[in-house]
């Protein structure tokens, strides 16, 4: 997450003061050492919204979030990080290095120069006599001057070289144009060629406004129908969304967003009022841009033709049922949601078949398109259908077998919820399988998939981290000295909850920082969360010395029991395979047995759990067969 170096973001924090800046957007009191007030980010009554100023974090009790200055900014002014940093640095009278330097900076003025001046260009050529031709098709196709000036729509003219001819006399270079993805390497002879030629052009522009890419449309029946700007350094398409400049506070002020997939359905549906329409730019939606919209919305409808191109959604809506590698945050939870806080709801609108958005909206009108919305199903119950669909009537008991174990493990990979156990029922109606034995089954893969990929924990962390992880923590945070004694015997198994987990990866990695720099190297706001609480924890201070002695013979003595039972494990396999070697290994067993005696003496008032681990069963058998 960060790609600003630590020492920068530090002296950002440290110079501003959180109080301050939380100030401006909500009604702080003081509070012993902290402030409090009504928690912004959901509806409360009591203030439960806790600013430290010392330590420079914020956390809300009611509803979990917590974080610090950046992370305050970016749920506020919904913002990206590196938009966090730069505000904040500005705040805070810090320069930012932007890493890579000038150079590359240097770079992308270049090419966002190059860019804006060929959309002056193309926008200018179609309102020109030549045109004319450009003008035709909008009209032909009904779009009103004033939404195709709205769009920044323009034309390429014929011809090999309009655009470089003009760029020369603007003094921008071939290497840039090509860069920008505008010109085109001639096969031979050397030179360059527009890469846009008699064609519509759709500008794709980023959130400020600022063209990054083209799409464009050719004017007949020529090939391809759309030419698109390459990926170049200011664009990459699964990162963005056309229109995405426009719809933006229609989008926020709504609280959805329509999600299309063609430019001109995109441009249509905001003639026709829908302001909160965006296009996927020809790629299946991907979690980036599903990512980006929940900066602004809870819902997000899409479109799908009923018949061929529906199939190609409905993969992709299984696909987003899957859990992810970094664990279920772009699962979606039974509702349809995804998984923490800042939920999505996906839907999914089914269109009549044989239309897209624009030939619905021109052939049915504005009401028809949003009834289609209104009668939209949720991602999960869509994906559903059609998987009965595709199981068929399931008859025989090998159809049902398998329809049975496709739709459990469909409705295994979503979190809890009302609507799941309703699909269940209309899964096991309408495949003439028991509800029960359905839901149960779902739960049991549940368990098997959340394993290796953990859920995130609810944003009301850290409730269900275990006492002793707690304490754990807050001796890692808080206690000199606790880091150097504690992190090269403390593992990842022995924390249970996957934020304290995210938390201890941090200290690893920076165990020099102060607890609240830490910030922005935890993954999640599930995880900052975690570890505002954590810094905001008010309960008496412990002994910290005697605690720490305790935390560290407990963590040695697992660690002897690893080795021991790693040891047991290696001689059970040597006599397994004929025992060739293994004194060395019984001489190590002795050895750690006996430390282990004395860590366990150590111990001495240690936790029960320690003393039921401090029995193996293992030792003893190995001693009768050996
Ligand atoms: P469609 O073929 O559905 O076209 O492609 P459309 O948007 O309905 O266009 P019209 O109505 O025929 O003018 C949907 C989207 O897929 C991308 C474009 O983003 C297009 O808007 N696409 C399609 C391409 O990038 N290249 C192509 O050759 C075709
Ligand atoms: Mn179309």
């Amino acid at each position: 997450m960060a790609s600003f170096p630590s020492a920068v973001l530090d002296e950002i924090r440290s110079r501003l003061d959180l109080v301050d800046l939380v100030s401006q957007f909500v009604a702080l009191r003081k509070a012993g050492a902290n402030w409090k007030g009504l928690c912004p980010f959901h509806t409360e009554k009591t203030p439960s919204f806790t600013v430290n100023p010392a330590k420079g974090i914020f956390h809300c009790f009611g509803c979990g979030v917590g974080g610090d200055a950046f992370g305050f900014l970016m749920r506020q002014d919904r913002l990206s990080f590196p938009e966090a940093v730069r505000a904040l640095a500005r705040r805070a009278g810090v320069d930012l290095p932007e890493d890579r330097g000038r150079r590359d900076e240097g770079e992308r003025e270049a090419l966002h120069r190059a860019m804006q001046l060929a959309l002056a260009f193309y926008t200018d050529r179609l309102w020109r006599p030549e045109g004319e031709r450009a003008r035709a098709y909008l009209e032909r196709r009904g779009v009103d001057p004033a939404v195709a000036r709205r769009f920044a729509l323009g034309y390429a003219p014929e011809g090999w070289d309009a655009l470089l001819t003009f760029m020369r006399g603007e003094k921008v270079g071939e290497e840039v144009l090509e860069r920008a993805g505008l010109v085109v390497p001639r096969q031979h002879g050397g030179g360059f060629y527009d890469r846009f030629r008699g064609r519509l052009l759709f500008a794709i522009r980023d959130l400020q406004g600022r063209v990054v890419a083209f799409g464009g449309r050719a004017l007949g029946d020529e090939s391809p129908k759309y030419l698109n700007s390459p990926e170049t350094p200011l664009y990459s398409k699964g990162q963005m969304l056309y229109g995405m400049d426009l719809a933006r506070e229609a989008i926020r002020t709504q609280n959805r967003a329509l999600l299309v997939e063609g430019y001109l359905d995109c441009v249509t549906a905001h003639q026709y009022g829908f302001a909160e329409t965006v296009a996927a730019l020809g790629t299946a939606f991907t979690p980036a841009q599903l990512a980006l919209l929940r900066r602004y919305c809870g819902e997000v409808v899409t479109f799908f033709d009923a018949d061929l191109a529906g199939q190609k959604a409905a993969e992709r809506a299984e696909e987003l049922l899957e859990p992810s590698p970094d664990g279920m945050r772009w699962a979606l939870s039974r509702n349809g949601s995804f998984g923490d806080a800042e939920s999505v709801r996906l839907r999914v609108a089914l269109l009549p078949p044989g239309h897209d958005p624009d030939t619905l909206l021109r052939t049915a009108g504005p009401a028809a398109f949003a009834e289609c919305i209104a009668a939209s199903r949720s991602l999960l119950a869509y994906a559903l259908d059609r998987a009965l669909a595709e199981i068929g009537d399931a008859s025989g008991p090998r159809g049902r077998a398998t329809a049975f174990a496709r739709v459990a493990m469909m409705l295994a990979k979503v979190t809890n919820s009302e609507e799941a156990l309703a699909l269940a029922r209309e899964a096991a109606r309408r495949l003439g399988l028991d509800a029960t034995q359905l839901w149960i089954e779902a739960q049991r893969l549940q368990g098997a998939l959340r394993r290796p990929a953990a859920t995130p924990p609810p944003a009301s962390a850290p409730t269900g981290v275990p006492l002793a992880e707690r304490e754990l923590l807050l001796l890692l945070l808080a206690v000199p000295g606790a880091r150097t004694a504690l992190l090269p015997i403390v593992e990842d198994a022995d924390l249970s909850h996957p934020g304290l987990r995210a938390i201890l990866a941090a200290l690893r990695a920076r165990p020099e920082a102060p607890a609240e720099a830490l910030m922005p190297d935890l993954p999640g706001d599930v995880e900052r969360g975690v570890l505002a609480a954590l810094l905001l924890d008010e309960r008496d201070p412990m002994d910290a010395a005697t605690e720490l002695a305790q935390f560290q013979n407990r963590f040695e003595l697992k660690r002897q029991l690893r080795r021991l039972r790693e040891a047991t494990r290696a001689i059970a396999e040597g006599q397994a395979a004929g025992g060739a070697s293994i004194e060395g290994v019984q001489t190590e067993l002795l050895a750690l047995q006996r430390a282990g005696e004395q860590a366990r003496e150590l111990t001495l008032g240690g936790s029960a759990e320690a003393r039921q681990h401090a029995r193996p069963s293992g030792p003893q058998g190995v001693q009768t067969n050996g």
